[in-house]
């Protein structure tokens, strides 16, 4: 699967948009502030419904547009193609299509094109709150394990209310029992399901590692946000005092994180900026290798935000021959076209080819 035609209007400084893409890598250049991270932007946002720079969507439609449109045709592994748009006017809702049919969730798109980000933020992964290590999962999750979807919406459904009954001033007891089993039985079911992805992606990791040459000792271990040994149901009910005082939920999945350790320490105080460059490119790209695993003859989708800026050209060598093996389709952005290109072999990219698009005060065309 891969994306065949992009087409965009409406969204940040781009004019009409209308590109059609290799199945390999494409090279997006330009100067800065010329559009490519709002090209990037568009992808993902058809991938997802959200965009990796603001919860508020309205800020990406053009300020001279009342709307943003995404399309995608992608190409299926059957041979057929399919077609993915989002719209959304200004102060309106989005609208999801898939194939011309309306559809209410942004989770079928992700299932339709799903995609992996990696930019400047990703280094949150390691440095950021828990939350960000929490998504990181869930992406996988999301893509392997069908069970975790309902026990996913159950569980915030539940988190939801139990937190709204907590404060009130008077708890009904009754009530609160019938939340706090569900709430447990969702939350014991979204922890397995992130354990044992963690379990299949550690292996990939530590793989991905070695072949972008980094010989340290990575370690991944996913605390559940709940103690080892304690039952969910028992621990909210017994600190329900506390919960009420607070006003929220403390023990449960929501509260989960990942730890990375490196030679058995926090990632985040022993690697430099540099390494922890590696290792994030490393993590991100073991979570394509474990998607492809899990979904045959399916790919995923690589952005990647100025590249040069993230890594150096070694490097650069090394995540271009690994997205090369996964045989995923790669839009990549930077400010030099000849940097650029000097990470990413130019000899056709095995059955797969290479485009190269100039961007320039936001248009987009090939060069
Ligand atoms: N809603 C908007 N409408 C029009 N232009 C916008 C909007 N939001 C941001 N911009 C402008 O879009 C330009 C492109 O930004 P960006 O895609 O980040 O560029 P690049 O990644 O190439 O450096 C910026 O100059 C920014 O000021
Ligand atoms: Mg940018």
């Amino acid at each position: 699967m891969y994306l065949q035609r992009l087409t965009i209007s409406g969204v940040r400084n781009l004019d009409a948009v209308d590109v059609q893409l290799g199945r390999g890598v494409n090279v997006f250049f330009g100067e800065n502030g010329s559009g490519k991270t709002s090209l990037l932007e568009a992808v993902h946002i058809l991938s997802c419904g959200r965009s990796f720079r603001t919860r508020n969507l309205a800020s990406v439609i053009s300020f001279s547009s009342d709307r943003c449109t995404c399309f995608g045709l992608l190409h299926q592994a059957s041979g057929g193609v399919a077609s993915v748009g989002v719209s959304r006017e200004k102060g309106g809702d989005f609208l999801f299509k898939l194939s011309g049919e309306v559809v209410r969730s942004a989770a079928q798109l992700s299932d339709t094109l799903p995609v992996i980000l990696l930019n400047n933020d990703s280094f949150q992964l390691l440095e950021g709150a828990p939350a960000f290590r929490r998504a990181f999962v869930d992406w996988g999750v999301f893509h392997v394990e069908h069970s975790f979807r309902g026990a996913w919406s159950r569980f915030q459904r539940c988190l939801k209310h139990r937190n709204s009954l907590l404060r009130h001033d008077r708890i009904d007891r009754l009530q609160m029992d019938v939340w706090d089993r569900e709430f447990s039985a969702a939350g014991e079911m979204v922890g397995h399901c992130r354990e044992r992805y963690l379990e299949r992606l550690r292996p990939v990791v530590e793989t991905v590692c070695r072949q972008m040459g980094l010989n340290l000792d990575i370690s991944l271990s996913y605390n559940r946000g709940w103690p080892e040994g304690g039952e969910l149901n028992a621990l909210l009910r017994e600190h329900l005092p506390r919960d009420q005082k607070m006003g929220f939920t403390h023990y449960g999945p929501h509260r989960a994180d990942i730890k990375v350790r490196v030679d058995q320490k926090p990632a985040a105080e022993v690697l430099s900026r540099g390494q922890k460059k590696i290792v994030v490119t490393a993590l991100k790209i073991a979570q394509g290798y474990a998607f492809q695993a899990d979904n045959p003859g399916r790919h995923c989708l690589y952005l990647i935000d100025d590249l040069p800026a993230e890594l150096d050209r070694s490097h650069r060598k090394a995540v271009a021959s690994l997205l090369q093996d996964l045989g995923a389709q790669v839009l990549v952005t930077g400010v030099d076209r000849d940097e650029l290109l000097a990470g990413w072999p130019h000899e056709p990219f095995g059955e797969q080819d290479m485009r190269v698009f100039h961007v320039e005060h936001g248009s987009v065309v090939t060069a």
